[in-house]
């Protein structure tokens, strides 16, 4: 429950933080090309904060007025216990919290499904940018889709609303956007479509894949009228209705179209740094003061990464430009 004799978390512009996305671990059992490069060094495990430290400082974000909390990684799932966290978190739902919920690449989706319906969540966005077996290894190198598909099934079996985030690729899944839509519709799924942002070193050059969601847009409205609908989910989604069919269409556009006046959010990475915006490096590191002071240690950091909040992130994507920030989307959460 929100604390009334605690200030709410308002950034140096007036906007109110209520949305706090939780990155649970940085390691993943797949290797996105855009995502991650193919060898990665994670994080020594005592680098990593404990469940328990999560869990603790996810209390204190609800007490001081967030009323969402998306868990992410990495992929969430890979983490031991992790159920255990959901359904600490999941305490808060209806009491404080709005919403916990869950983004995931599915691969052990199927385990753990009824597990998180059962602990208060009620969404899940799953990852998937190809349905082809062969394209999916591809863009995962060497992920199998099968358990993913099992997950989807089983999440929906669970009551769990899905929404799958597809990253747009040109020349690897573009032909595949509106099979994808039409694909989610019969399945009772939304589907978001996101820009490939200049995150971490991937080995890849990501301009070479690099698809403006408006040119995306533009080819779907070939097929199917689209219409702007008021429906946000907390993030920077911006939802239309298809034409004919069921399935809300999603477009994350960090590059073609700036959202960041009206951001909600601030990150919380595996190691306990609070990020106020994903395209810069300033941070504020709340574990060394939690394990020496605990959660009143913790406070006034709060409120200083709150002064921190930029007022835009600054992509750009180009030929040999490096990335935006050097760390990836799997230390941060996506
Ligand atoms: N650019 C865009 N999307 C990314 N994701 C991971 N890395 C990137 C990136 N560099 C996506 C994943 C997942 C979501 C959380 O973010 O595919 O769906
Ligand atoms: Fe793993 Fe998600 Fe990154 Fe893919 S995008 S490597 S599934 S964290």
């Amino acid at each position: 429950m929100a604390d009334p004799g605690r200030t709410a978390l308002t950034d140096a512009l007036g906007r109110r933080i209520s949305y706090l996305r939780i990155s649970v671990t940085d390691r993943c059992d797949l290797r996105c090309r855009y995502c991650m490069a193919e060898r990665m060094t994670f994080l020594p495990r005592d680098q990593i904060l404990t469940l328990e430290e999560i869990a603790l400082l996810a209390d204190l974000f609800i007490a001081r007025g967030v009323r969402r909390i998306r868990l992410t990684g990495g992929e969430p799932l890979v983490r031991r216990d992790i159920i255990d966290l959901v359904r600490r978190i999941g305490r808060h739902v209806g009491a404080g919290l709005d919403e916990l919920t869950l983004t995931t690449n599915g691969t052990r989706l199927a385990h753990h499904a009824q597990a998180l319906a059962d602990a208060g969540v009620r969404r899940v966005n799953v990852s998937l940018d190809s349905l082809d077996p062969e394209r999916f290894a591809h863009v995962t190198r060497n992920g199998d889709i099968r358990p993913v598909l099992e997950g989807l099934a089983a999440a929906r079996a669970a009551g769990l609303a899905v929404k799958i985030n597809m990253v747009a690729l040109k020349g690897v899944n573009e032909d595949e956007i509106l099979p994808m839509l039409h694909w989610c519709d019969d399945q009772g799924f939304d589907l978001t479509l996101i820009e490939t942002m200049p995150l971490g070193e991937t080995g890849e050059d990501r301009t070479d894949h690099y698809l403006p969601l408006t040119q995306v847009a533009d080819s779907i409205r070939r097929h199917r009228a689209l219409a702007p609908i008021p429906h946000r989910t907390g993030g920077p989604a911006r939802y239309h209705a298809v034409d004919g069919l069921k399935a809300r269409l999603g477009l994350i556009t960090p590059l073609t179209h700036n959202f960041c006046a009206d951001c909600n959010r601030m990150r919380m990475t595996c190691e306990g740094k609070i990020l106020m915006c994903l395209g810069h490096e300033d941070h504020v590191d709340l574990k060394a003061a939690f394990r020496q002071g605990g959660l009143p240690a913790v406070e006034p950091l709060i409120d200083r990464a709150l002064r921190l909040k930029p007022a835009a992130h600054d992509f750009r994507i180009g030929a040999g430009a490096a990335p935006a920030v050097r760390r990836h989307m799997s230390v941060t959460g996506g």
